[in-house]
C-alpha cells in the first residue's frame, strides 16, 4: 500500500528525495487541509476549451451532463454552479414553498439549510447517528408534521444515509426525498452509486471535494419532468440557453415562463469536470487506501473512535473524521488539532453543529443541548488531511502526531 501511495493518481512515480540523509524538521515539509488533484488531462481540457472560443455552458457542459448521469445511473444530470444552487432548484421542482418544512441534519454545512431558507421552507433539524454522523431515521420520524414536504439527507464525509429508513419513512408519509451529496460522489449504498437514491442528489464540486471545477455542483433524478424544469430554472426561467440558439439566424428568439436563476456551469468548468470524471474510481481507491492506512496506524489507541463504513456502503472517503477523547470522555478535537498546527499540519473540523450559528439556532428555535449525539461529537471530531496525492509518510507523520499529542493526556 505504501508503494502505491508514493505514486501519483496516473501512476507515475514521484520524485524521490535527493537527500534521504538529511533529516526535515518536523514541520519543514507542511501537509495542507487538502490539495486538489489537477493533472495535465485537466490542464489540456480545459485548454482546448479556451482555444474553441466558447467559454460558458455549451458543448462541453452537455458532454459533462451526460458522462456524469452514466456515471451514477441516473436519467438526468443539470449542471449548475453550486451544490447550493442544484438543492435550491430541486427544492422548487419538488414544489417546496413558503410555509413547509423540510427536514435535514444538524450535522451539516451551512449551505443545505440555506437552500431550504431560499425556498421559502423552514429547516427542521435532526439528530444524527453517532456511527456515521448521518441524520437519524429515528429522529426525523419523530420531526414529521402536516407541514414536512421533503427530508433532505447530507451524505457526511461520503458515507452514504440510511436510505432504505429515510425512504420508507417518505413513502409513508408522501414526502420527498432530495439527497445533498456533495460528499458523495462514487460512493454506493447496496451496490447502488449515490445519484438515484433519492428523487434528486445534488453534488458539489467545491475545491475540495471528491471531482472539483473550483466552483460547481449537479442534481441528479429519473424525473423528465423534473429535468426540464432544472435545464429551465438554471438559467433565467429561459426556454432555450445561448449554445442551442447559436448559429441559427432566429436565434435571437427565446421566452422566459418561470422566475428562473442565473445557476448555470460553464464549459470551462465542465471540462475539468470531464477530465476529473474519468479518474473518479482510482481517485477513491487512493483515498480508500489512506483511510485504510490511518486505520492500521490507529489501531489500538483507546481515546480514538475511527469512522465507521458500515458493510452496505461504498464509501467515498471524502473526509476522515477521528473523534479523540480523554479517559473521562471529554473531547480532545482544539489539543488535536493545535498539536497538527504546530507540525505544519493542516486539519478541520466538519461540522459545527448548524444551531451553534446564531443565524440557525433563532431559525430553527434551537438550544444547545437540542442535539446531544452532534454535540457530543462536535466536542471531539477532527478532519485529518485526506487526499489522493497525500503519501504514506505522510500519512503516518500525521497518525504520529495525533498519537503524540494524545499521549500528553493529563
Ligand atoms: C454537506 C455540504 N452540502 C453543501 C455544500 C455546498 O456546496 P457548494 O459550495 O458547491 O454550494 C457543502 C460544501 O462544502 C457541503 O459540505
Amino acid at each position: 500500500m505504501g508503494r502505491h501511495l508514493n505514486r501519483t493518481p496516473s501512476g507515475k512515480r514521484q520524485p524521490r528525495k535527493t537527500t534521504p540523509r538529511t533529516r526535515a524538521k518536523p514541520d519543514a515539509n507542511p501537509i495542507p487541509f487538502h490539495r486538489p488533484y489537477i493533472g495535465s488531462a485537466e490542464i489540456k481540457a480545459v485548454e482546448a476549451v479556451i482555444r474553441s472560443g466558447w467559454l460558458t455552458m455549451g458543448p462541453k457542459t452537455e458532454e459533462f451532463e451526460r458522462a456524469f448521469a452514466q456515471y451514477v445511473h441516473a436519467e438526468h444530470a443539470i449542471a449548475v454552479n453550486s451544490c447550493t444552487a442544484a438543492m435550491h432548484l430541486a427544492l422548487l421542482v419538488a414544489g417546496v414553498g413558503k410555509g413547509d418544512e423540510v427536514i435535514t441534519t444538524v450535522n451539516t454545512f451551512c449551505a443545505t439549510a440555506e437552500a431550504i431558507e431560499y425556498s421559502g421552507a423552514r429547516p427542521v433539524l435532526v439528530d444524527v447517528e453517532d456511527d456515521t454522523l448521518n441524520l437519524s431515521p429515528k429522529a426525523v420520524a419523530a420531526k414529521i408534521t402536516e407541514r414536512t414536504r421533503a427530508i433532505v439527507p447530507v451524505d457526511f464525509a461520503g458515507h452514504p444515509c440510511d436510505y432504505d429508513a429515510i425512504r420508507a419513512l417518505a413513502g409513508r408519509h408522501k414526502l420527498h426525498v432530495l439527497a445533498d451529496a456533495a460528499h458523495s460522489l462514487s460512493a454506493h449504498y447496496r451496490g447502488v452509486p449515490v445519484g438515484t437514491l433519492a428523487d434528486s442528489t445534488s453534488f458539489s464540486f467545491y475545491v475540495t471535494k471528491p471531482l472539483a471545477t473550483g466552483e460547481g455542483g449537479m442534481v441528479t433524478t429519473d424525473s423528465e419532468e423534473w429535468a426540464e424544469a432544472l435545464r429551465v430554472l438554471r438559467l433565467h426561467g429561459m426556454n432555450r440557453d445561448a449554445w442551442k440558439r447559436y448559429g441559427n439566424a432566429m436565434g435571437w428568439r427565446y421566452e422566459v415562463k418561470v422566475l428562473g436563476y442565473k445557476y448555470n456551469l460553464t464549459d470551462v468548468q465542465a471540462a475539468l469536470g470531464c477530465a476529473q470524471l474519468r479518474r473518479q474510481e482510482r481517485l477513491r481507491t487512493r483515498r480508500s487506501e489512506i483511510a485504510a492506512l490511518y486505520r492500521e496506524c490507529f489501531a489500538g489507541v483507546e481515546e480514538l473512535q475511527l469512522p465507521a463504513e458500515r458493510p452496505e456502503v461504498r464509501h467515498a472517503w471524502h473526509l476522515f473524521v477521528i473523534r479523540a477523547r480523554d479517559r473521562q470522555g471529554a473531547g480532545l478535537r482544539d489539543r488535536v488539532i493545535q498539536a497538527l498546527a504546530d507540525r505544519g499540519i493542516g486539519a478541520s473540523v466538519h461540522f459545527i453543529p448548524l444551531h451553534y450559528h446564531p443565524y440557525y439556532a433563532a431559525r430553527c428555535r434551537a438550544r444547545p443541548g437540542a442535539f446531544p449525539v452532534a454535540e457530543r461529537a462536535h466536542e471531539a471530531a477532527v478532519s485529518l488531511p485526506i487526499y489522493p496525492g497525500m503519501r504514506a509518510s505522510e500519512v503516518r507523520r500525521v497518525a504520529n502526531t495525533v498519537k503524540s499529542a494524545l499521549l500528553h493526556d493529563a
